[in-house]
């Protein structure tokens, strides 16, 4: 394998980056105001005034501004651009729409964004590919809720360059003193947000004023109209310019004699006989070849989509990262990241999520909520879980390291989504701030005694015995007999009990989701620890949740992990009560109680389901040991 640095001496000249950067001279425009601000006749107007629409678009366009349109008999501009149907009818826009339009100076890609707030998750993806932002405040209501929150999510998303447009200004009869007060109050708002580059602008998108000419209306205002600082606007070439990234998306193998690795160079460029590493393993060796649509190319740059042959048989697979020996990215398995959340179900610290991340996957929670921010005041508050559309700044833990750059070095890969394992929807989006070099000069002290000799020193096969259900369901009872009726049998256990452990290691934890969730990531890892013992462990808790049963499933072996739902209806848990607990429940003296004020998710796939009527505790148990039997025997 070659040494970095090698290869130097075979690199092919390459092009200077900038003339092969993705760009092109083309600007991403993010819109996002409020509903009303006008947006979509503003889009409207520079593709109108730049002479971009068709003759029969505008013939249809006519027609339809006498059925929808908001501006009497003129010609509705934001009908161009409210192409769905529904929006036309609710006088909103509903979806991104990305519109395309061209002077003789520059190519634009606009991204229209939606106002609502439960949009949020359009306007992040619009704003992650935009390269500037045009913020719409109505200047006769200036800044409103939703103009900080775009303004902050641009930022956390990566926007350095916006426009506030201050729209509407002809009915504030093109005041200057209006336009002064608006741009004062976002200036200070804006101050912390680390935009490069902020032009006020004072337009009428409806009639035209300083959106593609400046207008006689405003002779005071000095700037440029809009698409004139559009036209100008430099922005800095960052895919190109960054470090080499070529996230694995495929290993490509037809047959013995090739073997390629395919994806789209995600930054950076590359040229036949670079030297590279495999991120995460640190491995090097150089580029023999690079594969494109016309066959072998010399160099490769960000948007490339090719094929990499590499001088050594290297151990790649998909989701590795190719970079410079040189720039490497962190490679880490903890990290803190801006999330902005995005699913109905909250955000719980300990819960397991996919994530992924360029074009890996992996397990990830978030071990802490450093703080919510909150995005009209850019304040810090304290929090314990993210709510739809709430962003915080978070440390989370993969579970295996990851190659990762900071989002403000790569946006690419800087950034990731958190999926639901259950419903598999996209439930976050996160902005990597920084590595945590946690626990990294930690290691493994391997002991001479293995968790296999301490299995067959107490001669069982260790392993947990998970009863959940309903409280006053019966799982602890239950669980006791078996216990001891294990013990006769000369088996080793121990009893892990929820309302004993809320005595001792939990007893800083509550009933609310989230501390669930962190009471059964505990249980888990001391479950663990006492499988790894040899024991035979028997844990009652209600663990509520599919998705933290699922995650101890997954922290023990394949045999080790046996769930028993202790399936009693509520009704008959209503009518135990041993604590006294429902009765307090239902009488709204307890919060958050299990069935009652707080949700019970049903196990699907149980190893066993102990119901059934008139049975007794001991019936019940007797079918758990007749289960172990089973499992003993096969
Ligand atoms: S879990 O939901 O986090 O798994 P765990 O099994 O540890 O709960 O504790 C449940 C026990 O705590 C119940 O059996 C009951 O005695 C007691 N308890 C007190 N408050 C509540 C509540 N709000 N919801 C459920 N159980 C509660």
């Amino acid at each position: 394998m070659n040494a970095p640095g090698d290869a130097a001496t075979l690199a092919v000249p390459r092009p200077a980056t900038a003339s092969h950067t993705l760009s092109r001279g083309l600007l991403r425009i993010l819109t996002c105001g409020s509903v009303d601000d006008g947006k979509s006749t503003l889009i409207g107007r520079l593709l109108y005034d730049s002479q971009m629409i068709m003759e029969d678009t505008l013939a249809t366009i006519t027609k339809d501004s006498r059925k929808h349109g908001t501006v009497g008999e003129d010609v509705d501009l934001a009908l161009l651009v409210d192409g769905l149907e529904a929006e036309r009818e609710q006088g909103i826009t509903i979806d991104v729409a990305y519109r395309f339009f061209t002077t003789p100076k520059r190519s634009f890609i606009v991204a229209d964004c939606p106002g609502h707030e439960q949009y949020t998750r359009n306007m992040a993806t619009g704003a992650s590919n935009s390269e500037t932002a045009i913020i719409l405040v109505d200047s006769r209501k200036g800044l409103l809720t939703q103009t900080r929150r775009h303004s902050t999510i641009c930022s956390l998303l990566g926007i350095r360059h916006v426009v506030l447009a201050v729209n509407k200004f002809d009915l504030v009869n093109f005041d200057q003193a209006v336009f002064e007060r608006i741009v004062g109050e976002y200036a200070t708002f804006a101050a912390s947000l680390g935009f490069r580059t902020m032009v006020p602008i004072p337009l009428s998108a409806r009639f035209g004023d300083n959106v593609t000419a400046r207008s006689g209306n405003t002779p005071w205002y000095r700037g440029p109209c809009l698409l004139e600082h559009l036209e100008s606007l430099v922005v800095e070439e960052e895919t190109a310019a960054a470090p080499f990234r070529f996230p694995v998306q495929w290993v490509n193998r037809p047959n013995l004699d090739f073997r390629g690795f395919s994806g789209n160079v995600a930054s950076g460029s590359i040229a036949r006989g670079d030297a590279v590493v495999v991120a995460a393993s640190g491995v090097g060796t150089t580029v023999a070849r690079i594969l494109g649509p016309n066959g072998d190319q010399d160099y490769a740059t960000a948007g490339d989509a090719v094929t990499i042959c590499l001088a050594d048989e290297v151990d790649v697979a998909r989701g590795d990262v190719l970079a410079p020996a040189a720039q490497r990215p962190a490679v880490a398995d903890q990290f803190a990241a801006h999330i902005l959340w995005m699913d109905d179900e909250p955000m719980l610290p300990g819960r397991q999520y996919l994530m992924r991340l360029g074009n890996s996957w992996t397990s990830a929670s978030v071990t802490l909520i450093k703080h919510r921010v909150d995005v009209t005041t850019g304040e810090h508050a304290a929090a314990t879980k993210l709510g739809m559309n709430e962003i915080g700044f978070c440390n989370l833990a993969a579970s295996r390291p990851v190659a990762l750059d900071p989002y403000e070095e790569n946006r690419l890969t800087g950034a990731f989504i958190l999926v639901d394992r259950y419903t598999n929807r996209t439930a976050g989006c996160g902005m990597i701030a920084f590595p945590l070099r946690r626990a990294t000069n930690v290691h493994t002290e391997r002991f001479l005694v293995d968790r296999s000799a301490r299995a067959a020193a107490l001669g069982q096969k260790p392993l947990v015995l998970w009863f959940t259900g309903l409280s006053g369901s019966g799982k602890s009872t239950v669980a006791k007999i078996v216990e001891q009726e294990l013990v006769r049998l000369g088996r080793h256990t121990y009893a892990l009990d929820g309302d004993n452990l809320r005595h001792g290691l939990n007893k800083d934890l509550g009933f609310t989701d989230a501390d669930r969730v962190e009471n059964i990531r505990r249980v888990g890892e001391v479950a663990r620890l006492m499988v790894d013992a040899g024991l035979i462990v028997l844990c009652s808790f209600i663990s509520p949740f599919r998705a933290e049963r699922a995650m101890v499933r997954e922290m023990l072996g394949p045999g080790e992990f046996f769930e028993i739902f202790v399936d009693t209806p509520i009704e008959e848990c209503i009518r135990r009560d041993p604590k006294g607990l429902y009765a307090r429940a239902l009488a709204g003296q307890i919060a958050n109680f299990t069935g009652v004020s707080s949700p019970y998710e049903p196990p699907e796939a149980a190893e066993l389901v102990l119901s059934g009527g008139g049975a007794t505790p001991e019936d019940l148990s007797r079918r758990v040991l007749d289960y172990l039997d089973r499992l003993q025997a096969g």
